[in-house]
């Protein structure tokens, strides 16, 4: 516009000054005039309402243009407008930290390569993701169980967004791996939507090849070397999914879910899962379960126990093993499953766990096609309390010392 605004004025001050003949210098006055006005009349209205505020805000500055003003919430108390976000070239990145909307994300991590031959030397990884109120409260053990494996795992947590303890420190295995989280009510659709955010910021990663979801008070059963190898060597997946009558079981489906979700297709299992990239994958993508399951099970439903459970019994029944790799204990009754304090944790009750569970009745498990007696990988429930002690007998006898 400044290089156009300026043109007619030097081509009409060349008419003025150069014009050898009055009456041309008379009819250039005159069309110099008539553009006057007309250019005139043409910016006032089109910029009627044009004025400028200069704001600021959290100590940057942003113009804003009354127009724009008009759409959108009063800019005060707000943040600017982010930068605007082009996507770039997918990438693998280490770094959980992005400034991705949840679409975003959904949509950026859906991405599957279509060449299966990877271009560089990678190892498979294993993502562990902890959903947590708080912090990892048996990190120790954690970092017992990961050191020396460095470039086999990554890690991702995800917390309350009100959480605000301080960051682990730099050495720390959990330094700088909490994700953009939001808020978790136990029994609530949107414990599925931090699963799925796990699930997506993980799968930034092209190197993770397995997925484990673990709960805050979760401890592994096995050594590194053991649980890498069940896991990435693995056939199948491990989602929980069983059909069950009465209340807690058929009695949460809803009527409303169909034709989507059926009451034979109804099922529920534990949320505890460990999956592969390509169940990732779908599970990230659905856009057809997941929102009847966000509309109609939300509250006394229990998401938690019936999306994946359901979800991938329908569509990937196939290569499920229908089991959990995370043992726990329901054999003292009521809604909530038994915790294991400090005195709890002795060596036997460590071995029991670890040879196929607490039952004591044994029979052992599938993997691959075999039997075996590892049936479980992690359990739950144990508090901070049980740290100590957990921490004095895991490297025994879980092996954990190479
Ligand atoms: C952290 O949150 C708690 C409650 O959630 C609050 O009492 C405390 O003041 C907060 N601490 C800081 C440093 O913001
Ligand atoms: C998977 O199993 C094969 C054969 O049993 C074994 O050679 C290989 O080391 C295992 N892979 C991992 C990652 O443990
Ligand atoms: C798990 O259940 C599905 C049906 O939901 C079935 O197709 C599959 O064979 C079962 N897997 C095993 C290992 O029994
Ligand atoms: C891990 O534990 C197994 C037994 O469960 C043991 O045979 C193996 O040597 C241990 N691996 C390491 C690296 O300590």
């Amino acid at each position: 516009m400044k290089s156009h605004g300026q043109s007619p004025i030097s081509v009409a001050g060349k008419l003025i000054n150069y014009s050898p003949h009055p009456l041309l210098n008379l009819l250039s006055y005159v069309f110099f005039f008539v553009f006057g006005l007309t250019f005139g009349i043409i910016l006032c209205f089109h910029y009627k309402s044009f004025s400028f505020n200069l704001q600021v805000t959290n100590g940057q500055f942003s113009i804003f243009t009354s127009r724009s003003l008009l759409n959108q919430p009063p800019p005060i108390n707000t943040p600017p407008p982010p930068p605007s976000k082009k996507p770039t070239a997918p990438k693998t990145h280490d770094e959980v930290l992005h400034g991705m909307s949840e679409r975003e994300l959904m949509w950026r991590a859906s991405m599957a390569p279509k060449i299966k031959e990877f271009p560089f030397e990678r190892a498979p990884k294993v993502a562990f993701m902890f959903l947590t109120r708080g912090p990892v409260i048996l990190a120790p053990l954690w970092e017992r169980f990961f050191r020396g494996h460095r470039g086999l795992y990554s890690i991702y947590v995800h917390s309350d967004p009100s959480f605000n303890g301080s960051e682990p420190d730099r050495d720390s295995i959990f330094h700088g791996r909490r994700i953009p989280s939001k808020v978790v009510q136990w029994g609530n659709v949107n414990m599925i939507e931090a699963e799925r955010r796990l699930l997506a910021n993980a799968l930034l990663d092209f190197s993770n090849q397995r997925f484990v979801l673990i709960s805050e008070s979760c401890i592994p059963l096995y050594n590194f070397s053991t649980i890498y190898s069940y896991l990435i060597n693995s056939t199948q997946n491990f989602v929980e999914s069983y059909d069950l009558a009465g209340p807690v079981g058929r009695g949460r489906y809803s009527h409303k879910m169909g034709p989507t979700v059926k009451l034979h297709d109804w099922r529920k299992g534990s949320q505890w899962f460990g999956i592969d990239r390509s169940l990732a994958l779908e599970v990230i993508s659905d856009t057809s379960y997941f929102p009847v399951f966000q509309k109609y099970c939300d509250g006394s439903c229990y998401a938690d126990e019936h999306y994946l459970p359901t979800f991938v019994s329908m569509k990937f029944g196939g290569r499920n093993s229908n089991r959990t790799l995370t043992w726990v204990d329901w054999s003292r009754g009521g809604p909530h499953p038994a915790k294991f304090v400090r005195t709890d944790v002795t060596p036997e009750f460590l071995e029991r766990l670890r040879s196929g569970g607490g039952g004591g009745g044994g029979g052992g498990c599938e993997y691959n096609g075999e039997r075996t007696n590892v049936c479980y990988l992690f359990a739950r429930k144990f508090t901070y309390n049980a740290l100590d002690r957990l921490l004095r007998f895991a490297p025994k006898v879980m092996h954990f010392n190479r």
